[in-house]
């Protein structure tokens, strides 16, 4: 019964054309993302923006989940229909994100690590009876000379299988989320060596708590150099080293990957995403997206806060959902930018 019902939610989540939008900030990072707008981050304002951006006409097509903040499964429309259900109603599946943010990991300095664990099956019931359907969890690498250390890497790919394996065993289909992060010198070689050892170590551990490899969705970085390195790396280098890596190290079994934007501009990840789909159409999974910021960018700056920006908000967040569904059939080209 377990395994139809994630094999059913895999089957809504995982659509051609499609990706999935994380709108799961936390109360801080939503803080940070308001500020630049002049916008207090206010559980009304939360709401309102949130509300805007589900209720977005037409964005079905392009999307097919939604991850929520936990605050959002209980809020509603202006309308007064739960959030949750306006997604629903658009046929698309309502998640949560599930991790409580992260700290540094005691005996590897530099490293940090996730919490949430304890009580995650009651947490995990009432979600789902709140409508959301799979649960996100995200563990952190920072690189540095020294980091992620090998004791880094084993304890956060832990903290991955655990979580996932309880999603599972609660029917809820796991997004298994390590972020190996952009920030620094280090070049895309780097990166690659990185991800590489990330992803064997979650899948190794993965394996070991008999987690359900079709019934998951991975969403990892792509791989890219650092945001400070000096050497650029064009689309296609990143979208070949990108896929080398993932071919090292994921197993076909996985239904997809939703790489996250990480800090990319908006472009930036829709034209690395396209590169991929172009250059690699038959990989064993689809290679998808799982973007925040890099959907929601354009919409925030045309939000303003203001009630009156509503619909110019919206045809925003629309028009990368579509050109980034452009992209994950490698159709997208720059001059679509144009088109309004
Ligand atoms: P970004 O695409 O902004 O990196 O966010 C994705 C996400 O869900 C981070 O946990």
């Amino acid at each position: 019964m377990t395994l139809e019902v994630l094999e059913q939610t895999i089957f809504d989540m995982v659509q051609t054309g499609k990706g999935i939008l994380a709108a799961d900030e936390s109360q801080p990072t939503m803080a940070k993302r308001f500020k630049p707008i002049g916008v207090e981050a206010t559980e009304e304002n939360r709401r309102a923006y949130r509300s805007l951006l589900l209720t977005t006409p037409g964005l079905s097509e392009f999307i097919s989940g939604v991850i929520l903040f936990e605050e959002t499964l209980l809020q509603a429309s202006d309308d007064g229909t739960a959030l949750p259900e306006i997604l629903v109603g658009q046929g698309i599946v309502p998640g949560v994100k599930v991790d409580k943010g992260k700290g540094p990991l005691p005996g590897a300095t530099g490293d940090l690590v996730t919490y949430g664990l304890d009580g995650l099956a009651e947490r995990l019931q009432g979600y789902k009876q709140q409508g959301a359907r799979f649960a996100k969890w995200r563990e952190v690498y920072p690189i540095s000379q020294s980091n992620p250390t090998p004791l880094g890497i084993e304890a956060n790919a832990e903290m991955l299988a655990r979580y996932a394996a309880v999603c599972q065993t609660e029917s809820l289909v796991p997004i298994v989320e390590p972020e190996v992060l952009m920030d620094g010198e280090h070049d895309i070689d780097r990166c690659a060596e990185v991800t590489e050892a990330v992803l064997h170590a979650v899948f190794h551990a993965l394996h070991r708590h008999n987690v359900i490899l079709e019934a998951m969705v991975l969403k990892p970085n792509m791989v890219l150099p650092g945001k400070e390195c000096s050497s650029h790396a064009s689309p296609e280098q990143i979208a070949e080293a990108t896929v080398r890596v993932l071919r090292r190290s994921v197993p076909a079994a996985v239904p997809s990957i939703n790489f996250l934007s990480g800090g990319q501009e908006p472009e930036e990840s829709t034209i690395n995403l396209n590169a991929m789909n172009a250059c690699f159409p038959n990989e064993p999974w689809e290679l998808s997206l799982s973007y925040g910021r890099a959907l929601q960018q354009p919409a925030l700056q045309a939000w303003q806060g203001r009630a009156k920006n509503g619909e110019v908000t919206q045809q925003a967040l629309l028009k990368r959902a579509r050109l980034n569904g452009a992209a994950r059939r490698g159709e997208y080209s720059p001059e679509m930018e144009q088109e309004s």
